[in-house]
């Protein structure tokens, strides 16, 4: 298009970025479409079917009658079962007018940052990051202020670091754990390590998004909201879509004080209203169900988490975290940076994805996207199959770099 065309676009959506993930997953489909045989592990989502019990609740919720407009922040019975929930797997007391449920964890995100963010606001971003945060904060036309972890730290973040990204403009702090896109989970002691700074600083916000909780190959989930001190400034973003391998379904959810509940119940009001009918009667079956098929899966990841490990260290110049949850693997591969294949110099992590997909026709994400350049994202979860000539192809591939 030309300049002139585009120009009657607004401002807001011409500088908003174009999310890489899903603009990796397009281009992969179309070299398949091209006949090419791509092994896909760009993806953000498990390749799990939905557990049957929930589908059949939802065959059930159809055959009920439930199609009408359901309520703003979700029907009853789930948000009491999201608050049963809360308290089982995490200890923590909420009541149902304190928990709305959105159209995936992604509105819920979007729900907060639009409540609680004013312009010039400054929003402190656990950084790697997933790729939605910071263009949602740039949305609410908050400034984005990354705080970096990096592989020789195992992708911590120190509360010094947190301590020195504050200042009187600080609104809301950001992060994810189990993360996307690192894998690397936060203790209870260093979530209580932040808490006690944040305890400091009474203007500020936490929005945790545990939306990776049920796989978590530490056997340990910690919550910031379990420090009391600090729990009415803490927002809980949780949802279906990675435990229970509902990502089509799109529900999720947040926990928090009610006055920010309220905020979210009235933003959604206007813009998409409640979840999906069905959705949400499908979301009380998973949590009435429990955790058992959750952790079938979550096995399943570690097995293959490991399997890919190995087989990736086998590979020169790439460096390898351990991934402590979610479902990636989350490479360094700045050696690559500088060399070349037939003229083609790789000077970023998106020239290296780009050669990955063209060359080994895998398709990963590359680190730019979620604030680590000198990274570039895998998915592990596809079938051992898929994964064993994933990596085969990346070896030959990366050995024609010189
Ligand atoms: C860290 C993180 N938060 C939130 C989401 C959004 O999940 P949902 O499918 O519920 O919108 C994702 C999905 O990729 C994610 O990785």
């Amino acid at each position: 298009m030309t300049e002139q065309a585009t120009s009657f676009l607004s401002d807001r959506i011409t500088s908003l970025a174009e999310s890489q993930t899903i603009a990796m997953a397009k281009k992969a489909r179309e070299l398949a479409a091209q006949g090419y045989d791509v092994i896909n592990l760009s993806f953000g989502e498990p390749d799990f079917q939905t557990p049957q019990y929930i589908k059949d609740a939802a065959k059930k919720a159809l055959d009920d009658g439930f199609t009408f407009y359901t309520p703003v922040a979700g029907y009853p019975d789930l948000r009491q079962e999201i608050v049963n929930k809360l308290k089982r797997d995490n200890n923590l007391d909420y009541k149902p007018e304190n928990i709305v449920v959105s159209t995936g964890a992604k509105q819920s995100i979007a729900n907060v940052v639009m409540s609680l963010v004013n312009p010039g606001d400054e929003v402190i971003i656990f950084s790697p990051y997933w790729v939605s945060y910071e263009e949602v904060v740039k949305l609410a036309e908050g400034i984005p202020v990354q705080v970096k972890g990096t592989i020789d730290n195992d992708f911590a973040i120190t509360p010094q670091q947190l301590e020195d990204a504050i200042t009187s403009n600080t609104k809301l702090v950001m992060y994810s754990s189990p993360c996307n896109p690192t894998g690397s989970v936060f203790s209870k002691e260093e979530l209580e390590a932040f808490a006690n700074i944040l305890a400091k600083h009474p203007q500020i916000f936490v929005m945790a998004d545990e939306i990776y909780e049920y796989i978590n190959f530490t056997g340990q989930h910690a919550s910031m909201a379990q420090f009391d001190f600090i729990k009415d400034r803490v927002i809980t973003v949780n949802g279906f879509s990675k435990g229970y391998a509902m990502t089509g379904w799109r529900v999720g959810y947040i926990a928090a004080n009610k006055e920010i509940a309220d905020a979210c119940d009235k933003m959604q009001s206007q813009i998409t209203s409640g979840t999906c009918s069905i959705a949400q009667k499908a979301a009380v079956a998973a949590l009435k169900g429990g955790r058992g098929s959750a952790e079938e899966m979550s096995a399943a990841y570690l097995r293959r988490r490991d399997l890919v490990l190995g087989l990736m260290n086998e590979i020169p110049g790439i460096r390898t975290y351990v991934p402590q949850g979610a479902f990636y693997i989350f490479p360094e591969i700045s050696s690559y940076f500088g060399k070349s294949f037939n003229g083609q110099v790789i000077n970023n992590s998106n020239d290296l994805s780009m050669f990955i997909l063209n060359d080994a026709h895998v398709a990963v994400v590359s680190g730019d996207a979620f604030g680590a350049d000198e990274c570039v994202r895998f998915s592990f979860a596809a079938s051992d199959e898929k994964l064993v000539e994933a990596m085969r192809r990346l070896k030959e591939s990366l050995a024609k770099l010189v």
